[in-house]
This record gives structure tokens, C-alpha cells and sequence, in this order.
């Protein structure tokens, strides 16, 4: 299985701090946020990784990341996504670095206590399909919620007014080689973005979509909040046994 990091976009929810720099090089308590969601898939055993990104300021993860010495890799893939056309637009420009095989995807702000090992291997034996990651959370309307009946999910909402139930869908995906012609169907929502929940939704009304509960803390990073919940839980407890 390969890797995708999705750490594009313009941060313009985070400005001025993200004026003179890219959102995911943000620091989340002593390490620049992209070295989480790269540490999430190598401890899953996942060590051939694309990092998608974009903006201003594409540079630096090159200068930052290099080949990936300080994570024990030979080499990192990087790809440029123009613009802000969203998460599902940003996945679709991994299609080339997929080359047909299973992927695991990670969006660059999502920060987790422990690990995905038992998803990632449980993803492995069900060979085709798509599986996500749920968690409950005190602000189900900040993210892509499931609605479930019994154990199946039958549909995500994103950024619900009223949600359905108390679980954030995390950004953390599993796909087959199907999901850049999933991508390719897709309609821009009403932000303008392709929304990787219309990805999951495809994949609901084909019946090949499973789910496993997160273990441990999650959080994103992507508002000032949530930047300083995550350093805060990072300094409390630490993450993805980086140390
Ligand atoms: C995105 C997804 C949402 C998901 C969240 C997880 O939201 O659209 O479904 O729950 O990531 O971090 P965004 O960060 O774009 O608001």
C-alpha cells in the first residue's frame, strides 16, 4: 500500500500565520506539523509516500523533508496542487504515483495519539473497497459525519448543522485503485471544492465501504483551536511514539 499526504491548500483560515508560509510547516508544540501524518504512515509500515502540496511556499518542504533521512526513508515523492480545488482534487493528482495499487491517505493537519497498524492491516485482507476512520468528538459539525444504522454507515454529511451522530469522519482514507475514477465524477460543492466525502458517499452507495473507531486522541490542526489543542496534547502525552 502507498502513501498520500494531503498538505495543499492556501491556509486561509489560519492567516496572518500562514501569509509567509504553508499551514502544514506550522509548528504543533517541537516538530513542524507534516512530521506527524508522515510518522502516522511509517509506522503503519507504509514507507513509499507522496506528499501533495501547493501554495506559496512549496518549497520549503523539499528544504524541511528533503528525502526523508530523519524518518529512516530513501526518498520522498512531491506533487503540486494549484490553487484550493479541494481534498478529493489534491487526491486526484496522486493517481499517476498510485499506479493502480491500494492507497492509504492522510490529510497533512490530522495528528493521532497511537497508531493505524490494525486499520491499515484489516484494510489489507479486505482487498477492495474503501475504509475511514471514526472518532467521537464534542464538535461533530466541524467535520464529515456518519449517519448509522446499526453498524453500517449509510451516508457522510459534511459540516452538518444538525449532525447524526457524535463521530468525525478523521482524514485518514483507505482506497483502491478505483477512487481516481470516483474523483473524476466528482461535481465542485457549494465551497468550490471537490469534498472528499462525495469520495466516501461513492463509495457507500456501492456497498465497499467499512470503518474501524480510532484508538487514542485525534485532532486536526487546521484552525487556531485546533493548533493549540493539538500542541497542547502533543506536550501532554506526545504522538505516534515520535520520540
Ligand atoms: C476535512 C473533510 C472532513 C473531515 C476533516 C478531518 O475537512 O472535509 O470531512 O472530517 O477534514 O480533518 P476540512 O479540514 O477541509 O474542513
Amino acid at each position: 500500500m502507498k502513501g498520500i499526504i494531503l498538505a495543499g491548500g492556501l491556509g486561509s483560515r489560519m492567516l496572518p500565520l500562514t501569509k509567509i508560509t504553508n499551514k502544514h510547516l506550522l509548528p504543533i508544540f517541537d516538530r513542524p506539523m507534516i512530521y506527524y501524518p508522515i510518522k502516522t504512515l511509517i509506522n503503519a509500515g507504509i514507507d513509499d509516500i507522496l506528499v501533495v502540496t501547493g501554495g506559496r511556499n512549496a518549497g520549503d518542504f523539499l528544504r524541511l523533508l528533503g528525502n526523508g533521512k530523519e524518518f529512516g526513508l530513501k526518498h520522498i515523492n512531491y506533487t503540486y496542487q494549484e490553487g484550493e480545488g479541494g481534498i478529493a482534487e489534491a487526491l486526484g493528482l496522486a493517481e499517476y504515483f498510485a499506479a493502480g495499487e491500494p492507497v492509504c491517505v492522510i490529510l497533512g493537519d490530522n495528528i493521532i495519539e497511537k497508531n493505524i497498524v490494525g486499520a491499515v492491516e484489516a484494510y489489507r485482507k479486505q482487498k477492495s473497497g474503501a475504509k475511514i476512520l471514526l472518532k467521537e468528538v464534542p464538535d461533530p459539525e466541524r467535520f464529515g459525519v456518519p449517519i448509522l444504522e446499526g453498524d453500517r454507515v449509510v451516508r457522510i454529511e459534511e459540516k452538518p448543522k444538525r449532525p447524526k451522530s457524535p463521530y468525525a469522519v478523521t482524514g485518514i482514507y483507505m482506497y483502491d485503485g478505483r477512487v481516481f475514477e470516483t474523483i473524476k465524477t466528482l461535481k465542485p460543492s457549494s465551497r468550490g471544492e471537490l469534498e472528499i466525502t462525495d469520495v466516501n458517499n461513492a463509495y457507500i452507495e456501492m456497498g465497499e465501504l467499512t470503518w474501524d473507531i480510532l484508538d487514542g486522541w485525534w485532532t486536526d490542526a487546521g484552525t487556531f483551536d485546533s493548533l493549540l489543542r493539538a500542541s497542547n496534547l502533543v506536550a501532554k502525552s506526545g504522538a505516534n511514539n515520535m520520540d
